[in-house]
């Protein structure tokens, strides 16, 4: 399979981004050819007023991307703004794409909703995900892996493959979303969607003290005061994160928990060293990459280079099939 999937640069990468979607592209690097991209200038489409930290964090999401084990020999890693056939595909998409379709996708209704006048929407945050199935599209991607909240996306680069496809001629496969089995969408300290714009992370960078004292402030069940309270872990964000981190120790804890002899204080100290355990590797590698920031300069230029002969070939039949000569 051809496989391509992206992160935004807007800040370093949380366990969030990390179990719901990285994790699986560590594993399938092993049998197919992959693309990974780090989206810079989909940053831009919320950090547009000050985008001073961007060119920075795209150098620490492939640090994190390097970290989490990708190897570059086999998956291409690069910047989408290092290969510009990403804005034209973009483009000329943009020409076939109905409104009506980006105004129905739940994440633009959502950022939307935040902003306070239709004057302050930018025209890229609706383009959003024109962009992204350029990105997509550009390498014919089969399958894209991705966290659950990225399917309407996805599903929008489907419906787009369909009408390029059926406009002028069978160029694109429609590609699939790929999702991590067993993983949904992991809580963040407060108890809402892990995210970065929530401020409510752990990253995949924070060390063991940093963590232990996170993981501390995280929310559990409300009704679960003192130890002897009997809790509802299927509720509860540290559960949500024991059953990733020891799934094997789960039924343990969500028995204890809801007799009331595991304690919250407890559990949490348990779950910081899981964590802490799970990470070490990633820390190490981390560590190394750091001292080499011209290694990863080199890797991602190696990886646009890579990724530009595949976007090149694309464009040239798209031209074709646009009738642009
Ligand atoms: P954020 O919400 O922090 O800005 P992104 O939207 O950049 O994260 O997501 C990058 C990738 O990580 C996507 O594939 C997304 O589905 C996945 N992801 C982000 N947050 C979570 C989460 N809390 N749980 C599971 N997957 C997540
Ligand atoms: N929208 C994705 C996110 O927020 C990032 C992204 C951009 C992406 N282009 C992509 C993901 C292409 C997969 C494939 O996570």
């Amino acid at each position: 399979m051809r496989i391509l999937s992206g992160m935004q640069p807007t800040g370093l990468l949380h366990l969030g981004n990390y179990e719901g979607a990285l994790r699986n592209w560590v594993e399938l690097q092993k049998d197919n050819e992959m693309f990974c991209c780090i989206v810079d200038w989909h940053a831009l489409t919320t950090q547009y007023e000050d985008p001073s930290h961007i060119a920075d964090n795209a150098r620490q999401v492939a640090i994190d991307y390097l970290a989490a084990g990708l190897d570059p020999e086999g998956c291409a890693i690069f910047l989408q703004s290092h290969v510009k056939e990403h804005a034209e595909l973009f483009l000329l998409l943009s020409m076939i794409t109905p409104q009506g379709w980006l105004e129905r996708v739940p994440t633009y209704k959502d950022k939307k909703d935040q902003l306070d006048s239709e004057d302050s929407i930018p025209f890229g945050l609706l383009g959003y995900p024109v962009l992204m199935s350029a990105d997509i599209l550009l390498y014919k991607a089969d399958s894209v892996p991705v966290g659950k909240d990225q399917l309407p996306h996805i599903e929008l680069a489907r419906e787009t493959v369909r009408r390029f496809n059926h406009l002028y001629r069978e160029v694109f496969p429609e590609p699939h979303g790929l999702l991590r089995e067993g993983v949904e969408v992991l809580p963040g300290l407060d108890g809402r969607k892990m995210s970065k714009s929530y401020g409510n992370t752990i990253l995949m960078s924070d060390g063991p003290d940093i963590i232990r004292q996170k993981v501390r402030t995280m929310f559990t069940d409300p009704e679960k005061i003192r130890m002897g309270d009997p809790g509802h872990p299927e509720i509860c964000p540290v559960y949500a994160y024991q059953r990733v981190y020891q799934p094997e120790k789960a039924e343990e804890i969500a028995s204890g928990c809801r007799a009331g002899t595991l304690g919250c204080v407890a559990d949490k100290k348990d779950l910081a060293e899981a964590i802490i355990r799970a990470l070490a590797p990633v820390h190490e590698r981390r560590r190394d990459l750091e001292a080499r920031p011209e290694y990863v300069e080199e890797i991602l230029r190696a990886g646009a280079a890579r990724a530009r002969g595949v976007a090149e070939a694309t464009m040239a039949e798209v031209r074709d099939a646009m009738g642009l000569r």
